[in-house]
């Protein structure tokens, strides 16, 4: 096709970008357990979110797909799933959306209305920004983890109010203050929603998420998370109360008017949510310990308490250098900048997963120390 003149503005959109390094580029690859392959160059794999590392499931393909869930895309398999996702967190009810992005989009857009607050932390997912912004109500940004903060907000007076959080923070690693976030909230009469797509089937007892971890699963009223992280399978889930799912399953969106995730996705998780996720849970446990110590011992300063660990470097151009450093010498660490992080907050985020043997911590920490070394202005 000949270039069309009238899209030229596009091209000045990325210059713009080139000249903020803002500009990203897809990689291709092949993921294969702790190894990432690019261009024939076998890295380890340091930014997967398959933390647990579950073998690979051998599912047999049966079907594709049909329509969206309401009309005849609805495999009974899905019943299943979300019984066990329910019982798991100890709600009524679970809905599946087909993403983690698509469920927070079509969960608080329908629950939320004109007239109600929306207390949400600065540092919250993209997916919940836009969430907010579709429901249209109105929305109070919380200094991150600031109990201060939102406590001061919560004052404001609106017909519903509801305090959103991730529950482990995706680009920062940290836990959110969920023990204090649940009084608080539980004191003004406002409903808790908590993204859990870092938590989910990673912390607590069998992996039941960060409420478990801070025992107040009870106040948690939403529980909206994905599928394609811990689990390594695919797709976005809700859990809550019957009339909350029931609401969801005739108002949301993002369920409504897509198409369902194919059967045999559902029998994936399902058979990923059977695995023995225990002894996985413990090998990423040992596993971010290693890791974490190691880095800690070379001189980074790492504050994450999670298999998520930041290592902050600040100006999105050396985050460049840095993650290109480490990708020459086989360790795959994609650089993370704005608007995922804070302008100038570039970093690169290290995900552990089950799948790393010693031998891969140990020979990547022998990378990240060439890199201190290199970078040592920045630590
Ligand atoms: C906190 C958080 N919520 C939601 C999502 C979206 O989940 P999914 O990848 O299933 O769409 C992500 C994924 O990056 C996330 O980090």
């Amino acid at each position: 096709m000949a270039f069309n003149n009238k899209l030229k503005f596009v091209d000045l959109e990325l210059k713009r970008l080139k000249h903020n390094d803002l500009y990203r580029k897809l990689k291709y690859g092949k993921s294969n357990e702790s190894q990432y392959t690019i261009n024939g160059k076998k890295l380890l794999n340091l930014c997967s979110n398959d933390y647990l590392g579950i073998p690979i499931t051998k599912i047999k393909i049966k079907q594709m797909q049909s329509s969206s869930r309401l009309i005849s895309g609805n495999d009974e398999l899905y019943k299943i799933l979300e019984e066990k996702l329910a019982k798991h967190k100890s709600y009524q009810n679970s809905l599946i959306y087909p993403t983690g992005y698509m469920a927070n989009l079509g969960a608080i857009s329908c629950i939320a209305k004109k007239g109600d607050l929306i207390l949400s932390d600065e540092l919250n997912h993209a997916s919940i920004i836009e969430a907010c912004k579709l429901a249209g109500a109105k929305v109070s940004i919380y200094k991150h983890n600031n109990m201060e903060d939102l406590c001061k907000k919560l004052k404001q007076q609106a017909k519903n109010k509801f305090v959103i959080t991730e529950g482990i923070f995706s680009m920062d690693g940290d836990f959110s203050n969920l023990k204090e976030i649940a009084e608080i909230v539980e004191k003004s009469n406002a409903i808790t929603i908590l993204d859990d797509a870092h938590g989910d089937f990673v912390v607590g007892k069998d992996g039941k998420g960060t409420p478990n971890y801070f025992n107040v699963a009870k106040k948690i009223d939403m529980y909206i998370s994905s599928l394609s992280k811990g689990l390594g399978s695919f797709g976005g889930y809700i859990a809550s109360q019957n009339n909350v799912i029931d609401l969801c399953t005739n108002k949301s969106k993002s369920f409504i008017y897509t198409s369902a995730l194919p059967s045999f996705l559902i029998e994936y998780s399902l058979k990923r949510f059977e695995s023995d996720r225990e002894k996985q849970r413990k090998k990423l446990e040992n596993n971010t310990r290693l890791l974490s110590n190691g880095l800690k011992q070379i001189g980074y300063q790492i504050n994450s308490k999670t298999h998520i660990i930041p290592i902050n470097i600040g100006k999105e151009k050396t985050a460049m250098n840095f993650g290109e450093f480490l990708f020459k010498r086989g360790v795959f660490v994609q650089p993370i900048r704005y608007p995922t992080v804070p302008k100038n907050k570039a970093r690169l985020r290290v995900s552990v997963t089950a799948w790393l043997s010693k031998n891969d911590i140990e020979s990547s920490l022998a990378i990240f120390e060439q890199a201190a070394k290199k970078f040592k202005l920045y630590f």
